[in-house]
Parts: C-alpha cells; structure tokens; sequence
C-alpha cells in the first residue's frame, strides 16, 4: 500500500475542505492511503514521521516541506523548485528573465531608488489572492504604501489591460484547461476579489511560455497566469498550491480525480 502526506497550512483548511476529502477519497480507490494533516513545523523535524510516508502533497507553500521530505529521497507534488519559485514573484521574474519569456518590467523594493517610471503594481514576493498588490501612481503614493515588514516586495510595470488575467491549468505537463478572470471594479482580477471567470482557449505563444517553465520546473500541478500588455499575453506568475475552485466552478473535469491519477502513475 501506498501512503502519502496530504499538507496545507490551518489558514488554509476549511475552504479547502471539500478537495481535500475529495483527494482523499479518491486516492481510496487507487488504494493509496493519502492522509491530511495541518501543516505543523514539529513534523518536519520528526524523521520517523516523514519517512512514514512514500510522498507529499505539499499544498503550505512552504519550501521546507520539501526539504524535510526531499532529505529522505521521498517525492513532493509539487517539488522543490516549484514551490520556491512559485511562491516567490521575484525568483518568478529572474527566471522567465533567464529563459528569454516576457515579463513586465520588475524591480525589488528594498533599495533607495526604484529603477522602473511610475506608476507602479507592487506586491509581495509572497502574496496570493491579491491580498498584498498595490497601486502606485507615483514615487509619493509608493512611499506611502502601507507594507508590512515581514516579506520583501517588489515594483512593477503595470501592464496595458488591467483588472484581466488567464490562468492555464497545468498537471503532468499537459494543460488541461483555462480560464479568464475580468473585473470590472479593481485593476486586480483575481476570482477571491469578486473576478468574473469564463473558459478560455489558451494561444500559441501561452503554450510555448509554458513548455519553457515546465521544462525548467517538472511542476506537476500549477497554474501558470498571464497578464495582457499592449495585445500579447506576459507571464504574470506560477500558482503552486493552484486551487480548484474556479475550474470546478466552469466545467465538468474533475481535476482531483485527474490529479490523484498523476499521482498514482509516478508512484508506479
Ligand atoms: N503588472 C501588472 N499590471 C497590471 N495588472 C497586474 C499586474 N500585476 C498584477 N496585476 C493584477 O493584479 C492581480 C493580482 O496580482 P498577482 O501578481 O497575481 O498577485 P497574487 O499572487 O496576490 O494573485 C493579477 O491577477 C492582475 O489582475
Ligand atoms: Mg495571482
């Protein structure tokens, strides 16, 4: 019998409840024994506990997860490289950078001088859900931000079509759907905030971008979001612990069921 760790953090639990049970369950009827845990840093540091298990479903966010179970040769979904870039906006930028992708003009907040023209889209490194993505018109209203000192942040340019993203779901390498987020209240489209979701056809040039990150990463199940700038799509981010609501929201695919399949197959 197969036994893997499923892991989120207690923020992140009860809504996402009904996938985690759904993950569960259908795990059951591959015979693997995936058990749910919250996220607690003692486990981390138990190796009997960690080597309990063949795998991890690593949905914290947190790298050390990774780490702690990569140490003991067992297998993460998503892995290492995945979730540290993924949950890092910078690391996002200096990748696509180094693999020719286009992305928007980006900056770190943590010198003196900010090396891009206003206005600028700043966010945390770390953020999610839109929660930490700001608006600055000019270098007065940046300085005025009300940012938190515990993450860094970065400065960006704002791309031409705001309150519009598409998000292209990816697992196992293969894209299994899409879909475009628009609001018309907020320069963030973001489906927490109130976006309007629709199913999207994703282009040539969205599949090539991500034929080159998932070449560099391996992800086994991401979302990878696009912004429009002046008629092309840019990488905006990589979601790592992408959720399944919106999808489950629009169509039929059962993306926790497609998941658990993936799962099986590389555990083999
Ligand atoms: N450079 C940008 N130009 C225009 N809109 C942006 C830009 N960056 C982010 N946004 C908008 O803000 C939303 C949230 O930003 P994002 O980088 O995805 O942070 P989060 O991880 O919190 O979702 C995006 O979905 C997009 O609609
Ligand atoms: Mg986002």
């Amino acid at each position: 019998m197969i036994t893997g760790l499923l892991l989120y953090t207690q923020t992140d639990t009860p809504r996402n409840k009904w996938f985690i049970d759904h993950l569960v369950a259908v795990c059951a009827t591959r015979g693997i024994d995936l058990r749910f845990a919250v996220y607690d840093p003692k486990h981390l540091a138990d190796e009997t506990f960690v080597r309990s298990f063949d795998f991890c479903v690593n949905r914290t966010r947190f790298v050390a997860v990774n780490r702690a179970f990569e140490a003991c040769g067992k297998r993460c979904f998503n892995n290492a490289e995945t979730v540290e870039i993924g949950n890092d906006k910078w690391l996002t930028y200096v990748l696509c950078k180094d693999l020719g992708i286009p992305v928007m003009d980006t900056c770190r907040l943590n010198s003196a001088a900010v090396s891009i023209a206003a206005p600028f889209v700043v966010k945390s490194r770390n953020g999610h859900g839109g929660n930490e993505v700001f608006w600055a018109q000019d270098t007065t209203m940046l300085a005025n931000l009300p940012l938190s000192n515990a993450s860094g942040y970065i400065a960006q340019e704002p791309a031409s079509d705001t309150g519009v993203d598409v998000r292209v779901y990816v697992l196992g390498g293969e894209p299994i759907a899409a879909v475009k987020r628009t609001s018309a209240a907020d320069f963030r489209s973001n489906y927490s905030l109130g976006g309007q979701v629709e199913l999207f056809t994703p282009t040539s040039d969205q599949l090539r971008v991500i034929d080159a990150l998932q070449g560099a990463l391996q992800a086994d199940y991401v979302g990878y979001d696009f912004i429009l700038h002046n008629g092309a799509w840019v990488l905006n981010e990589i979601e790592d612990a992408v959720g399944a609501r919106m999808l489950y929201s629009l169509c039929d695919y059962d993306v926790g069921e497609a998941f658990v399949r993936h799962i099986a197959k590389t555990m083999r």
